[in-house]
């Protein structure tokens, strides 16, 4: 038996990726740019055992079973076939946050799964390959791989760093506004925009503008100019499912409350830029100087059940047990 655990945090997008490309393999149409987290962990244990006969995957502690167990055994499926197994392995992961609910689990779930698997399976794969693995998996796992500011660019197979978490003095803040599971998760969330809303199009002629924008500002430390962009790309994301038949609305009242607060306090001279991914959570970009307010603001708000404060974190690792 051969057992490999790493360890992935989650990244939030500052422009984002929704939609796929037409190519396939779960391409992206549309380039990206996150913020790895320090903080949003998962760890995830794969052990290739001889006598299974069957692969076995627990996360949270429960049996998996249906899609969430398909999409870890198809990357299984990608290692055996890379490293000439034809064993079975036994997956185990822990989320240190709620599960599919709008806190990128799926980003730092796939880059843990895939950093581990291939260690498992006996194959030491380079950082773009591990990426390229994860993206296949959840597209916004390609950039876990990866410490600071990432970017994923549209049909890309892989992440690459963009720039030291240093690059900006910033800490993420995570509005966390309701806990359970979404009724839609992101990947039918994007096809189901894809296929029904007319402002898709619109989204994905915009979206490569508004990266440029943000990288462009992230490289010149101009954080007003890449708060900006990142509002526009989110809400231009939200206005586009929104738009979708039947619509497809993750904000809530709570969600608004934040985003409000987060103009208000801008508006006072607080340098705080809201973004939301498929999910009423409102993940608040501010600098660290003035974090520990703007986070008292945030908590303070009806609806607010928490608010977790990140610095930029590392990209996904490998750990001893
Ligand atoms: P989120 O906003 O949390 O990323 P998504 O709908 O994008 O929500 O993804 C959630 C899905 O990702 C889960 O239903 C499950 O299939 C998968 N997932 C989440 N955490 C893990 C994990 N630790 N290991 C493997 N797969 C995971
Ligand atoms: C709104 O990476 O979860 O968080 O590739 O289908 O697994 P799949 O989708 P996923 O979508 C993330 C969407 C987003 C924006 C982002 O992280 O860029």
């Amino acid at each position: 038996m051969t057992t490999a655990t790493a360890i992935a945090c989650s990244n939030i997008a500052l422009a984002k990726y929704w939609g796929k490309s037409p190519r396939g393999r779960n391409l992206t149409a549309v380039p990206s740019l996150s913020l790895t987290l320090s903080g949003l962990r998962t760890r995830t244990t794969v052990s290739v055992d001889a006598t299974l006969s069957e692969d076995r995957v627990e996360l949270g502690g429960s049996v998996a079973s249906g899609r969430a167990r398909e999409r870890v055994v198809g990357l299984l499926d990608e290692l055996r076939t890379l490293s000439r197994s034809r064993r079975f392995a036994s997956v185990a992961s822990h989320n240190d946050f709620p599960t599919a609910s709008g806190l990128a689990s799926s980003a730092s779930g796939f880059a843990a799964l895939a950093l581990a698997a291939q260690a498992a399976f006996g194959l030491s794969l380079s950082r773009a390959e591990v990426s390229a693995l994860a993206r296949r998996g959840s597209a916004s796992a390609a950039r876990s791989l990866f410490p600071g500011f990432v970017e994923l660019l549209a049909e890309a197979e892989s992440a690459e760093p963009v720039a030291p978490g240093e690059q900006l003095d910033v800490e993420m803040l995570v509005a966390v506004t309701t806990l359970g599971p979404k009724e839609t998760g992101s990947t039918d969330g994007m096809r189901h925009t894809q296929a029904t809303s007319p402002y898709y199009p619109a989204w994905v002629t915009a979206a490569p503008v508004l990266f440029a924008e943000a990288k462009q500002a992230l490289l010149a430390r101009d954080l007003e100019r890449l708060g900006a962009a990142m509002e526009h790309s989110t809400l231009l994301m939200h206005a586009s499912m929104m738009a979708a038949r039947p619509a497809l609305i993750y904000l809530r009242d709570s969600t608004l409350r934040v985003m409000e607060c987060v103009r208000q306090l801008r508006a006072a001279g607080s340098a705080a830029f809201f973004t939301m991914d498929a999910g009423p959570h409102v993940k608040v970009l501010v600098e660290r100087a003035n974090s520990a307010r703007v986070s008292a603001a945030l908590a303070a708000i009806p609806g607010v059940e928490r608010v977790l404060a990140s610095a930029p974190g590392p990209g996904a690792f490998l750990v001893e047990e």
